[in-house]
């Protein structure tokens, strides 16, 4: 929500911050703008509604030089996208800039007294206060804008990653965090970046340390980088090398993100399962979350919480955990979640799901959980993201960036540690007999295989696309843990190419759902073979009964479907607590090729953004 970059050093900054907000576009794309500092002109502040090409097309013909300088690409919460209430914001007499992600709760009862005093706002953000703010206390109290940012910030609820930049010091940006992340990047020749992750980081270092809550960096080019709290205790900067690839964060010969991450997905489960699965000898482990194997493994009930796709994620981790640990779980949506008083106590373990790790409804839902004593964990993505600096442990997805604003190998990745934790939790807990551990853990090993295969039918999955491109609605439909895999089919279709759609238990259609077929309505079905598969065909047949168009996700070689739908496509055998990952790869690329064709903006959909750190 939002995303960040500055830059100080012996370079221009404008062209660094500019590839930094591309890079970064996934997080919001309402609005962008840079400030730079150049000795002779001035504060320059160049502002666009759109995207950040907008900006660079206007900033073209512009005196864009300086060595210093603040970005931003904006995800509207408070105001319209337009030029005014894009960032960076300047304070009343033009000296200084700043840019701001997150949100200013108390904006308002700031706002008045600012206003009070004289005060006149040009945007309808909560940020403007912000700078209005600092520079009250500036003139007031005669302090330095450091000072006065830490000052302002003591009297600010909500939350905040900030960079400011003032003509009186231009040898320095000030930066702060709470609830939205922010990284400072040590670049090799004295120059430092600041970033809301560190994808516009990595091609020009690897050493970075990630801020923490209510901490200030000042980075000078004289005295380096220092950080305080806004306490006003100086802290040692925890600095971190990062793995991070720049292929990782670049298209790769991919028209899209989107369809470069479908792509990875036989890799990217490896990756995920790598180390933690020995066929072999039968072992299965998590190094994240070993010494809270003991405590899983006894546990009364266990709590899943995540948003989206994360969510989905979770429905089919619950699956797994009943049906192998026989351990109850809860899984809840987690903004839901934070705001219904729920009974949690010590002896719960509440996991969190999050791709990006900073989703704050999640951030939220866990903090609450860990207020009433309950122990947690996170699966997450983006190392050293604010969840997994939050949770007593946790296992990453290793994944990759993931950069398409449509979820899909983060998807495949968490119902993979899932799995691993499931197994390994039953393991300990002698749930499991090893035939079946066996079985399970031969058939993960096979996976990224199955999804390689399907991944070539993706010429067939592109003409189906193309017969159902306008449909104005959609139903998918499955049972067991293709349930949620039918929900995040729809939602993919939904967020990327704005067709309505909706995702039901097979079963429960006929309550209400059945209502809307017709000869007009796709549905997709999950009818592998497995548990319910008699089941499904029956719900196949009620839908055919109403003219309705059906589009099968069938096992390989199964003649009884392939006869009855009107279109199918085969994926490979495997394991029935495995078919998710596999299932869910069609959806990927149905939805894929129906926004393409329909023109949408696959990896950046409307109203939309990669991570939600706002409520
Ligand atoms: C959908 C999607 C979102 C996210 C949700 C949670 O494709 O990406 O629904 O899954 O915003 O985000 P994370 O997993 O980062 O907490």
């Amino acid at each position: 929500m939002c995303g960040i970059v500055a830059y100080i050093g012996k370079e221009q900054a404008f062209p660094i911050i500019l590839k930094g907000l591309k890079r970064l576009e996934y997080r919001g794309y309402d609005s962008a703008g840079i400030a730079v500092l150049n000795n002779e002109s001035g504060l320059n502040n160049y502002k666009r509604q759109g995207k950040v090409s907008e900006l660079e097309d206007f900033s073209a013909e512009q005196d864009t030089s300086g060595t210093i300088g603040i970005g931003h690409t904006r995800w509207a919460t408070h105001g319209l996208p337009n030029n005014v209430n894009a960032h960076p914001h300047i304070s009343t007499d033009g000296e200084m800039a700043l840019i701001h992600n997150g949100i200013i709760e108390n904006y308002d009862s700031l706002k008045e007294e600012l206003v009070s005093r004289g005060y006149v706002f040009k945007s309808e953000t909560d940020t403007e206060v912000l700078i209005h703010l600092i520079d009250d206390i500036k003139t007031n109290e005669k302090v330095k804008t450091a000072e006065a940012v830490r000052i302002a910030l003591n009297s600010v609820i909500g939350a905040y990653a900030i960079v400011v930049l003032s003509k009186d010091n231009p040898n320095q940006l000030i930066a702060a965090r709470k609830s939205s992340p922010l990284v400072v990047g040590i670049g090799k020749n004295g120059d430092f970046f600041l970033a809301s992750d560190a994808t516009p980081i990595i091609e020009y270092t690897n050493e970075v340390v990630y801020m923490e809550d209510e901490e200030i960096a000042i980075v000078d080019r004289n005295e380096g980088l220092r950080i305080f709290s806004i306490q006003n205790q100086e802290k040692t900067p925890y600095i971190q090398h990062l793995e991070l690839q720049l292929e990782a964060i670049e298209k790769g010969g991919y028209e899209h993100f989107m369809l470069k991450e479908i792509h990875e997905q036989p890799r990217s489960i490896m990756d995920c399962f790598r180390g933690r699965l020995n066929v072999e000898d039968g072992w299965v482990g998590l190094g994240g979350i070993k010494d809270y194997e003991t405590k899983l493994a006894k546990a009364k009930r266990i709590i899943m919480v995540a948003c989206g796709t994360s969510w989905h994620a979770a429905l089919v981790g619950e699956y797994l955990f009943e049906d192998l640990t026989r351990i109850p779980v809860e899984v809840e949506y987690a903004s839901e979640f934070r705001y219904r008083n729920p009974i949690i106590n010590e002896n719960d373990i509440v996991i969190a799901i999050s791709q990006s790790g900073e989703t704050a409804d999640t951030m939220a839902a866990l903090n609450l959980a860990k207020s009433k004593g309950a122990t947690i964990l996170g699966i997450c993505n983006v190392v050293g993201s604010s969840i997994s600096r939050i949770t007593d442990a946790g296992s990453y997805t290793h994944a990759g960036p993931e950069i398409g604003v449509a979820s899909t190998k983060a998807f495949t990745a968490q119902v993979t540690v899932l799995t691993l934790m499931a197994l390994t939790i039953a393991r300990k807990k002698g749930s499991i007999n090893e035939t079946d551990f066996r079985r399970i853990i031969t058939e993960m090993e096979l996976i990224p295989d199955k999804v390689a295969k399907i991944l070539e039918k993706s010429k067939k999955i592109e003409e189906i696309a193309a017969i159902y491109k306008d449909a104005t609605n959609a139903l998918y439909l499955g049972r067991g843990n293709s349930f949620p895999v039918a929900l995040e089919g729809a939602l993919k279709l939904k967020e990327i190419s704005y067709i309505h759609a909706e995702g039901y238990p097979a079963a429960e259609m006929k309550h209400g759902p059945i209502a809307l077929i017709d000869e007009e309505m796709p549905v997709f079905v999950i009818a592998t073979k497995g548990t319910s598969y008699e089941k499904v065909v029956s719900n196949i047949q009620e839908v055919k009964a109403r003219k309705g168009k059906v589009i099968a996700i069938i096992t390989e070689g199964d003649a009884q479907v392939k006869e009855m739908a009107d279109h199918y496509i085969e994926i490979p055998d495997t394991h029935e607590y495995l078919t998710p990952l596999l299932t869910t790869i069609p959806f990927q690329l149905i939805s894929y090729y129906v926004a393409v064709m329909r023109g949408a903006n696959v990896d950046q959909p409307r109203n939309l953004a990669k991570s939600v750190t706002v409520e």
